[in-house]
């Protein structure tokens, strides 16, 4: 992974195929620089489309099966075979629609490294809270997660659970606080170097606040606004622009 890194997490979005290829088409446009790395990470059901416009794409979920009868479920092989090379692991909507355990998402992390997927991890407090308690809800993911993530390399994204979707203020700094703290103990448990993205809200309006910490932050998952053309074409621009 090339740093910054942009993961675009379309979410379940756009509404068509030809929506998906003039959206990746943009990005693809926005990114050519090469100064970073970006990530498209649309549904499922679009990734041939995007992978013909675009060099890196991921999965947004993963099986944690290898195979077997498993309806509606996809393997990180065939996700490999498609042309991912990335997979989005434990996004905190799954955690909460689909009630996924830091025991499945473990098994989703070796999954993906089995097929040589890099697996994009999310960990993040579901409430504003102080900094104490918000880290001892992460510690529990980090602490049920590292025996798998030390199998192999992977990103951790760290995304407050109340940030996402926009209408909270984030505050960067809290932020900033948090991952360094995630990075230092995944450093000292599990002897790696993992890359670290913040996720939660990042848009055009609030991004320089967190470009103010590049040096701590190796890119960013963007959910909506990855979704809009100009928002997202913008916001990769100006984060190239900064690192
Ligand atoms: P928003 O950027 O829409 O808040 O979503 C964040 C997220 O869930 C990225 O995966």
């Amino acid at each position: 992974m090339k740093n910054p890194c942009i993961v675009c997490n379309w979410k379940m979005n756009p509404a068509s195929q030809k929506e998906a290829a003039a959206l990746a088409r943009e990005i693809t446009r926005a990114a050519k620089s090469k100064k970073g790395e970006v990530i498209i990470a649309p549904p499922a059901i679009y990734l041939s489309t995007v992978k013909n416009e675009h060099t890196h794409v991921a999965l947004q979920d993963v099986s944690e099966y290898a195979k077997g009868a498993h309806t509606g479920s996809i393997s990180a092989s065939m996700a490999k075979n498609m042309g991912a090379s990335y997979v989005i692991v434990g996004h905190s909507e799954r955690r909460r629609e689909q009630h996924e355990t830091n025991e499945q998402i473990a098994q989703k992390i070796e999954r993906a490294y089995e097929a040589k997927l890099t697996p994009i991890i999310c960990v993040g407090e579901l409430k504003k809270e102080t900094p104490e308690r918000a880290w001892g809800k992460i510690k529990k993911q980090l602490d049920e997660i590292i025996p798998s993530l030390k199998k192999g390399k992977g990103v951790i994204a760290y995304e407050p659970v109340w940030a996402i979707g926009g209408d909270k203020k984030t505050d960067s700094a809290y932020a900033q606080a948090m991952m360094y703290r995630i990075k230092l103990y995944i450093r000292m448990q599990a002897q790696l170097i993992t890359p670290i993205l913040y996720g939660g809200s990042v848009n055009c309006k609030n991004i320089e606040d967190f470009l103010e910490y590049k040096d701590s932050i190796d890119g960013f998952l963007v959910g909506s606004a990855s979704a809009q053309k100009k928002e997202i074409t913008t916001l990769i621009k100006k984060i190239y622009g900064s690192y």
